[in-house]
């Protein structure tokens, strides 16, 4: 008898069903009624005293091993039931809204306000020759302002590079057209920089480029001051000579920001002004390497970057914060 429990004992940790019926009849022919456990308890009484102790440990294990397979059994079922359910007829995770990031919010912003003046956007790739990048812009090779440009290489002899500006994009759609051209290009740019709280390997600029017949510096600067007026709701801008190897003459755009409050005093160290851009009209040289007459046609060009701009409308501390992707700090643009 004893040894029978045993067999039967290692029925039951060996038996498995994901078939409802079979599970069922399995609990009947064990638990059942008639079934063998009682049958097994029934016997008790005829037992020999001496093996009484032996006998009820094992038929108690036997009705334990039967429970626990049972429940096993039916959490298994169950847990398969859900998961069918699962996969047919829930109605998705719910998807989480993305919001739009802040460089690109303000970058639209910027687009929409040259658009309003008659900018059209063109686009340039990422990856640049020599050409496009710096000798059409009037950087020949070893011209020292091309050292204020720490270069990614992907190539030498030729050069093929991750362009450092968006001034190339002048270079290709002066190419293509001729005037009157009034383009707005935005795009990443990359520079082989330290990484500092100043500075990012990756960045965003937007170029402007107006060529057409009589265009004036005085040109440029009404439309910069449209600009910063639209833009920050501050009209006062002075241009400070500067030196691009691509326009000529050259100049700093610093806005005045003004010095209301203490934030104010600091971003702009005191003075109220923040420099935004830089600009100039074109140099005739590289009007000529794209075979635009530069008797007949006269031009500006302005370049920015947009992180700059974003930190000041947003008060933001570090460029790094645009690309660590931390969903706390992107989530509060959500509004705009
Ligand atoms: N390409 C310049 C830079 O990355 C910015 C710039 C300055 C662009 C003057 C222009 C310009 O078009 O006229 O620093």
């Amino acid at each position: 008898m004893l040894e029978k429990i045993d067999e039967l004992l290692i029925e039951v940790q060996n038996f498995t069903s994901a078939n409802k019926d079979e599970i069922e009849q399995f609990r009947i022919r064990f638990s059942g009624k008639k079934g063998i456990l009682n049958e097994i308890f029934g016997k008790f009484k005829d037992v020999p005293n001496e093996q009484k102790k032996e006998f009820g440990q094992k038929i108690n294990t036997l009705k334990q091993a039967v429970e626990s397979k049972l429940t096993d059994l039916k959490n298994a079922g169950t847990s398969q039931i859900i998961q069918i359910k699962e996969d047919l007829t829930r109605p998705g995770f719910p998807a989480e809204l993305g919001t739009r990031h802040p460089i690109n919010l303000v970058k639209n912003r910027i687009i929409e306000i040259f658009k309003s003046i008659g900018f059209a956007v063109a686009d340039g790739p990422e990856i640049e020759d020599d050409w496009h990048n710096f000798t059409a812009l009037n950087l020949p090779e070893y011209h020292p302002a091309r050292d204020m440009q720490d270069t990614f290489f992907l190539e030498t002899d030729p050069d093929i590079l991750l362009r450092t500006h968006t001034s190339s994009v002048q270079i290709r759609y002066m190419e293509e057209n001729q005037p009157p051209i009034r383009i707005l290009s935005p795009g990443r740019v990359f520079r082989n920089e330290a990484i500092s709280s100043r500075s990012h390997c990756i960045f965003h600029q937007i170029e402007g480029l107006y060529i057409d017949e009589n265009v004036s510096f005085a040109d440029l600067k009404q439309t910069l001051q449209f600009f910063t007026t639209e833009l920050f709701g501050k009209s006062k801008i002075r241009l400070r000579p500067s030196y691009f190897p691509f326009t000529e003459p050259s100049a700093e755009v610093d806005v005045y920001w003004g010095l209301n409050s203490e934030t104010d005093y600091r971003i702009t160290k005191g003075t109220g002004w923040l420099e935004i851009m830089g600009c100039g009209m074109v140099d005739p040289a590289v009007l000529q390497n794209v075979n635009i007459d530069a008797d007949k046609y006269s031009g500006y060009a302005f370049g920015m970057g947009i992180e700059r701009i974003v930190m000041l409308l947003y008060q933001m501390g570090d460029i790094r914060m645009f690309f660590e992707n931390d969903k706390r700090m992107l989530q509060q643009f959500k509004s705009l």
